[in-house]
């Protein structure tokens, strides 16, 4: 069996404000397999950076339980740092050190050396910048710094809360192919996400919350099935419906298209029409995608969670 790096029992956090207690995290059960990279989807305000945070130590929760690597947290915190890496708020780096000398202070308190550094960087493609000065970094090449400083101590779990905020599409790109080659690499990413292609692209299995409460939660394969059912365009719809109908097949009409329902692959549907005489312009298998997942499962919440303008800090 595979070992759960991450498992909340419960969890719960509750902010109290002027105007009364609000409830953050809502009775959390999170479980992270071992291994691949698991999204953690929720609109804005939804509990994510709080869930995180509680995970982290840096905030304490109101109610549950939380384990990393089966060890009971915040209690066994100091035993499993050491194989935990976050980058949750932005890092604080020396805006006049260059990403190198930044990484081998970083390194020194730790205990790595020159070489980890080195190996750091290079994973995160910032060999070549690695010698400019961090403050004429661009948004993305600080977010892969922050990444490598938390891979110096060779995490087996690294958990990124919404790495690509505020990225354009090529940073966004970057941090994509690094978090998937982490993945790949055997270490267990934790990848926090407001947005769904996101996810989608990168993850093994996802966790979907709203308001603080899980929604969903699966491989992402099992949470995107495909419906049985295609899309087609032809010349002649009367004469493909009725050649479809006569093959036990059911076909309706939606604008200049027909759809299909069938079990079977969509090549029968391409035999029956060329044997009838009809010919295919177009066939699209109709697929759920995570996109429509996620806005079926979190309607509601993303109105309910936007933010208050009560500033409770
Ligand atoms: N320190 C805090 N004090 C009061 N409310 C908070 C605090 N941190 C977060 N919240 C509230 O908890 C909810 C979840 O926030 P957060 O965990 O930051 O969501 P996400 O990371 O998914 O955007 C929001 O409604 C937010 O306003
Ligand atoms: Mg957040």
């Amino acid at each position: 069996m595979s070992e759960t790096v991450i498992l909340t029992r419960g969890l719960r956090k509750e902010f109290s404000g002027r105007r009364g207690t609000h409830v953050a995290v809502d009775d959390l059960d999170l479980a992270v397999p071992a291994g691949g990279v698991h999204g953690f989807l929720g609109p804005n305000g939804s509990g994510k950076t709080t869930t995180i945070r509680m995970l982290l130590g840096l905030a304490a929760p109101t109610s549950g339980s939380m384990a990393l690597f089966g060890e009971p947290v915040p209690q066994r915190l100091p035993e499993v740092m050491d194989r935990v890496g976050a980058v949750v708020e932005s890092p604080k780096f020396a805006p006049n050190f260059t990403g190198r000398q930044n990484l081998r202070l970083l390194a020194a308190s730790v205990g790595r050396s020159t070489s980890d550094v080195d190996e750091a960087l290079e994973k995160v493609g910032l060999g070549q910048r690695s010698d400019d000065r961090y403050r004429a970094y661009s948004l993305g090449m600080k977010q892969r710094l922050a990444i490598a400083a938390t891979l110096l101590k060779k995490p087996r779990l690294l958990i990124l809360d919404e790495p690509t905020n505020g990225l354009d599409p090529a940073g966004i790109r970057e941090i994509r192919d690094l978090v998937k080659d982490l993945g790949a690499s055997g270490v267990t990413v934790l990848l926090s996400s407001h947005i769904l292609a996101e996810v989608q692209q990168v993850c093994d299995s996802v966790t979907i919350i709203g308001h603080g409460r899980l929604l969903a939660s699966g491989r992402v394969q099992e949470l995107v099935a495909a419906t049985g059912a295609y899309r087609i365009v032809v010349e002649r719809p009367e004469d493909a419906t009725r050649a479809l109908e006569e093959a036990g097949l059911t076909a309706a009409a939606d604008g200049d298209a027909l759809v299909v329902q069938t079990d079977r692959p969509g090549s029968e549907i391409s035999r029956v029409l060329g044997e009838a005489g009809v010919w295919l312009d177009e066939l699209t298998p109709l697929r759920a995608d995570l996109e429509s997942v996620f806005l079926d499962l979190t309607e509601g919440d993303r109105m309910g969670a936007m933010p208050s303008g009560e500033d409770y800090r």
